[in-house]
């Protein structure tokens, strides 16, 4: 590395001279956003016809599945990869034994179902694999005596992901971080003869404040109250650790790794993609997006510009894509430009 920088000393080195001109630094450009890099996170609420403004999350709604088969629509239009679909479930339905989570007609089963029908392979569908958004505490497992039980939770966690595996789903991404969940999760796809059903494991997820909007979105902060996730989601000071939860997901058969949140962890996501160099994504969280929109509705900063440096940036620590809640937004400016 010495060597390399004694190489040239100014005046003979100058970088500013290869800033001069917009050709001259589009030709030393290191990174690039594509659309192949972006998945978009949607919300979908039951209904017909409607959509609901998520008030943490500027610009995005929860949607009916017409009008979530729609926007599906519009990514398919302009080439997006995938979308990562979420259920916003009637809390009635939310209870200690989160059946409606094995439900084959549930709300997600039921959207995946009419996405796969209008758009076919031209669209990849993700679903989370995790008990939050049916559980009446909010948490991603099962409870039993106030603790998050693991091996319990893994057996709902399997049909679960089965049940979406049928109703069409791509790609199953378990974000509960209990242990062995991929696993067991692999086995139990297998044996349903769904070989062809990608993993996409949120490896290293962590007990990150940045979730606060998508649990308004999915409304489980009012069912979690004053609990926290933190006896399975990461410790947001460990970055060793993250490789080891990477290391086992990768060998009980992830087919890729996800780190997540997204800006505040970029380091995890350089460190990922050189330790393991398997398919590494990212996700720019609610907190994250929720942060530059206010701020862009302040005036304060340049929404646009924002997102396409923030977006830009998990390229440059290494992501393979990511989910943005920007996603359609990026994709537009992509295909403007
Ligand atoms: C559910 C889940 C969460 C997110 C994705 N899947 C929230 C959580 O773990 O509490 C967060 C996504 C976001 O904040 O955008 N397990």
């Amino acid at each position: 590395m010495a060597d390399l920088f004694s190489r040239g000393e100014y005046p003979q080195t100058r970088l500013r001279r290869s800033r001069q001109h917009d050709w001259s630094r589009r030709m030393v450009r290191e990174n690039c956003l594509s659309v192949d890099d972006l998945i978009w996170p949607l919300f979908v609420c039951e209904g017909d016809n409607s959509r609901e403004k998520i008030p943490s999350m500027p610009g995005v709604e929860r949607l009916s599945i017409d009008l979530l088969v729609e926007a599906v629509g519009e990514a398919v239009a302009l080439g997006i990869p995938a979308v990562a679909l979420f259920p916003a479930t009637d809390s009635k339905l939310k209870t200690e034994e989160c059946l409606e989570a094995v439900n084959p007609e549930n709300l997600i089963c039921r959207a995946v179902h009419a996405v796969k029908v209008a758009h076919g392979d031209k669209i990849g569908v993700i679903c989370d694999v995790a008990l939050d958004p049916y559980s009446s505490h909010g948490q991603d497992g099962l409870v039993r005596d106030g603790q998050v039980v693991n091996d319990e939770t893994l057996e709902m966690l399997c049909r679960q992901a089965t049940v979406q595996a049928e109703a069409g789903c791509d790609v199953i991404a378990p974000s509960d971080m209990m242990d062995g969940r991929v696993g067991k999760i692999r086995q139990a796809l297998d044996e349903a003869n769904f070989q062809n059903v990608q993993i996409m494991a949120y490896a290293a997820k962590y007990a990150s404040a940045f979730y606060g909007p998508f649990r308004d979105a999915v409304g489980s902060s009012k069912n979690l109250g004053g609990g926290d996730k933190r006896t399975y989601q990461m410790n947001p000071a460990n970055a060793a650790e993250a490789l080891r939860e990477v290391a086992l997901d990768i060998a009980e058969g992830a087919d890729s790794v996800m780190v997540k949140p997204g800006m505040p962890y970029l380091d995890i996501v350089r460190q990922v993609k050189e330790t393991f160099a398997v398919p590494t994504f990212a996700y720019q969280v609610s907190g994250e997006y929720a942060m530059l929109c206010a701020a862009a509705e302040q005036g304060w900063l340049d929404r646009n510009a924002v997102m396409l440096e923030s977006l830009t940036a998990f390229k440059r620590a290494g992501a393979d894509g990511v989910l943005t809640y920007f996603a359609l937004d990026a994709a537009k400016w992509l295909r403007e430009t």
